[in-house]
């Protein structure tokens, strides 16, 4: 696969290695974005078709990236809390149940939880990341298996960390998982569109997303899968659209107590958005054609050489079998002075993330090697 930085707006002298945080927009979704935003001039257009046709297509495209059976089963969120709290509210608890996370997870996959067990008096199990740089990816996973037992009720995860970029070995915590009758919930937001997810092998009772990293939408809109476990549950907000019939405008106040099928009673209240949902499609449809594994390989391809480099610099890069090539953390170490490689980094137009002690690192293919030998160019200046 070539580059496709033609498709965006990223300026040559910019080495954006930043999805992680947020993706740019394709020129694409910008274009559909302006022509949406103007469809309100004129409302006497908007059509109540509008209203659920973009959605369903959304829904489908979305079914079809994950390989889940039906776009029945994909809910519309606002945020990857929003998705996850549609989760934890439909969930109970025996005091002593453990909800097992690892250390340092991102906020909105910990704080639905910590609302959760104080509920239920339960506890919140978290999995230590390794202090040792050898095998640390192994180790964290085989500590993670070991945790999973029958006090488990819950196992919620990302499929990398979004931190240090280490990547779970989640077809094997739901083995373990099923073993103990412990729901599985993924955070996708840091891997899906980016590096292949599929409902088919992985099997989750709930995987959330939200879209404006690596699915290259905007922000303030997400994408939620829901498994058989949680098709009668109740969703956080009873909007209308979600109850069965809804498309019959003028029947709207013949009161319906059936929702539509599946997951669609978990979507957002007014999901049709008129400006997110179109973006998010064609974002979808742009994602799709490229394939997620190919966008794996450009970024392993892209930044090979620059690992070796950190190698031989003595900053530890976790191996490649156990994070992503989109995403990894370089650990900061003695040798390198933070406050030196941020003033280069600034210098230079190279856009990363500190997070804890790793400067996280991510790609797409807008990027390229010139962007990682700039990249590594600011560790140089760095060393002390
Ligand atoms: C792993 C992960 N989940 C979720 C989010 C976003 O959460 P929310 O949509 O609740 O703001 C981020 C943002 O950095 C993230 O890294």
């Amino acid at each position: 696969m070539k580059t496709q930085k033609d498709k965006f707006k990223i300026p040559q002298e910019v080495a954006y290695l930043n999805t992680a945080y947020m993706s740019p927009l394709l020129k694409s979704v910008e274009q559909i974005g302006i022509k949406a935003v103007s469809k309100k001039c004129f409302p006497y257009n908007i059509k109540v078709n509008d209203f659920f046709v973009p959605v369903e297509e959304l829904k489908t495209l979305f079914a079809k990236l994950i390989q889940a059976n039906t776009p029945n089963s994909i809910a519309v969120i606002p945020s990857a809390s929003y998705g996850l709290a549609t989760v934890s509210n439909n969930i109970r608890l025996n005091p002593d149940d453990e909800v097992l996370v690892v250390e340092d997870q991102f906020p909105s996959n910990i704080y639905t939880w910590k609302r959760l067990i104080e509920r239920y008096k339960a506890k919140l199990k978290i999995i230590k990341s390794p202090t040792t740089n050898i095998n640390r990816g192994k180790i964290w996973n085989q500590n993670i298996l070991d945790s999973i037992t029958n006090k488990t009720a819950v196992v919620a995860l990302p499929q990398v960390h979004w931190a240090d970029g280490t990547l779970f070995d989640l077809k094997s915590v739901r083995e373990k998982s099923n073993q103990h009758n412990a729901l599985l919930i993924v955070d996708g937001t840091q891997t899906v569109g980016a590096y292949p997810f599929s409902i088919k092998e992985i099997q989750p009772d709930a995987l959330i997303c939200a879209s404006y990293k690596w699915l290259l939408g905007p922000y303030s809109i997400g994408l939620a899968f829901y498994g058989e476990k949680f098709n009668n549950g109740i969703p956080i907000e009873e909007n209308w659209i979600n109850r069965f019939n809804s498309e019959n405008f003028a029947g709207l106040v013949n009161y319906q107590d059936i929702y539509k099928e599946g997951a669609n009673r978990y979507s957002v209240g007014e999901v049709s958005n008129f400006i997110l949902v179109p973006m998010a499609i064609k974002a979808l449809e742009q994602i799709i054609e490229w394939d997620p594994q190919n966008i794996q390989n450009y970024c392993a391809e892209i930044s090979q050489k620059s690992i070796s480099k950190l190698n031989e610099l003595s900053c530890f890069v976790e191996q490649e079998k156990f994070r992503g090539n989109h995403l990894f953390g370089i650990k900061l170490n003695k040798h390198i002075n933070k406050e030196i490689l941020k003033k280069e980094f600034e210098k230079n137009n190279v856009y990363v993330s500190f997070r804890g002690t790793f400067v996280r690192v991510s790609s797409h293919l807008f990027n390229s090697t010139e962007d990682f030998d700039k990249l590594i160019g600011c560790f140089k200046k760095a060393v002390i």
